[in-house]
């Protein structure tokens, strides 16, 4: 099945072609439109988003398919799948209505596909091991979820964030440090001239008496470390010394995200006895992360799979992955598709 995908939830219009049954699905092209505008504002305006989608989305999925050696009419395409929820329904909606249209003019099927179901995904695209059963890590700019992962389809749902998502806290960090948006890459270079000793934050939702079935056994909750750093800042602006103390403060604030991070997932990992933690969402492209979950899983025989930064951030491929999976199993999207700001991933439970 050769399956065209389509996202456009936030601020990159992405169209993508996969072919394949099964796990055994290749990745034909992939275009990325990042809206870069948005860096003049500090955060995504949803209006200039949904009107820059409007203009790209038609000239992103041509390039797509030609890339994929198809004519850029779609003749060829078997299914198409667009992300429908979760993101801002403005965007959301320029990706469904085209998505809807093209399907009809193709005379081909429709699927909506779950965001972070294709964050899911997207590992597995540039790793033929990145298939459940995994722990699942997905930190992007606007969730934090923890899962476990027993097949596609079947994500059971143990710790999420109580308040910002954990590119939210990077971005919020790197605002108060004077780094630019988005504020993920800027710390994580920032952290690796840093003295990991000079500003030691403490863990957030982090402690030793902590046992499986606390409520704060798995969840997370970023907003404290935030105002431990904005303190930390002051101090330093105070005494004129922040430009010095950036690297150290980066550091810190990240060595204390990712020990909580790296903690709850090898707790996940044990707790199901996954070998396999896959990382999803644009902050796994973080590699003091990637190395914070594979040292805490590696005494249990863990290994951490992490998505390219291609595949780690908004992309359509892991759209079109996610897309073909639940369109080979016969689900299919009718003309009532919309789009949510907010849905559960299908299949999620919490218990
Ligand atoms: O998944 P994504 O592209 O978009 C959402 O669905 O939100 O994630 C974007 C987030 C931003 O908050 C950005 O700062 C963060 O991913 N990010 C990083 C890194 N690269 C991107 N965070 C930490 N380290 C990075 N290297
Ligand atoms: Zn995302």
């Amino acid at each position: 099945m050769r399956v065209l995908g389509i996202e456009s939830s936030c601020d990159e219009t992405s169209a993508a072609v996969v072919s394949g049954t099964g796990d055994a699905v290749r990745l034909e092209s992939l275009v990325i439109l990042s809206q870069d505008v948005h860096r003049i504002f500090g955060g995504v305006v949803p209006e200039i988003a949904s009107r820059a989608h409007l203009t790209a989305v038609v000239p992103v999925t041509r390039q797509a398919l030609t890339d994929a050696g198809l004519p850029p009419s779609g003749e060829g395409i078997d299914a198409i799948a667009v992300t429908h929820a979760p993101g801002l329904v403005g965007a959301l909606l320029v990706g469904v209505a085209y998505a809807k249209a093209l399907g009809a003019t193709l005379h081909v099927p429709v699927i909506g596909a779950h965001h972070m179901e294709g964050h899911l995904f997207a590992t597995a695209l540039d790793h033929a091991d990145a298939v459940p059963p995994f722990t699942a890590l997905l930190v992007s700019g606007g969730h934090t979820l923890l899962l476990d992962v027993a097949a596609w389809g079947d994500y059971r749902l143990l710790g999420s964030t109580r308040d910002d998502a954990a590119g939210e806290a990077f971005d919020k960090v790197a605002k108060l440090l004077g780094l630019p948006y988005p504020g993920g890459r800027p710390i994580e270079m920032a952290a690796r001239d840093g003295d990991p000793t000079r500003h030691r934050f403490a863990p957030p939702m982090l402690h030793g008496g902590q046992k499986p079935g606390d409520e704060d056994y798995y969840d997370l909750s970023f907003s404290g470390l935030k105002t431990a750093v904005l303190r930390t800042v002051r101090a330093a602006d105070a005494e004129g010394r922040l430009a010095d103390e950036l690297p150290h403060i980066a550091r810190g604030f990240q060595d204390a995200l990712i020990a909580t991070l790296a903690e709850k997932t090898a707790r996940a990992a044990r707790a199901f006895g996954r070998a396999r933690v896959v990382l999803g969402g644009g902050v796994a492209c973080n590699r003091a992360l990637q190395a914070g979950v594979q040292r805490a899983i590696s005494p249990y025989g863990g290994t951490v799979y992490a998505p390219t930064p291609k595949l780690a951030t908004d992309n359509a491929a892991m759209i079109a992955r996610a897309g073909l999976w639940r369109l080979e199993r016969g689900e299919r999207s009718d003309a009532s598709l919309n789009a949510y700001a907010s849905l559960p991933i299908p299949g999620l439970r919490t218990s």
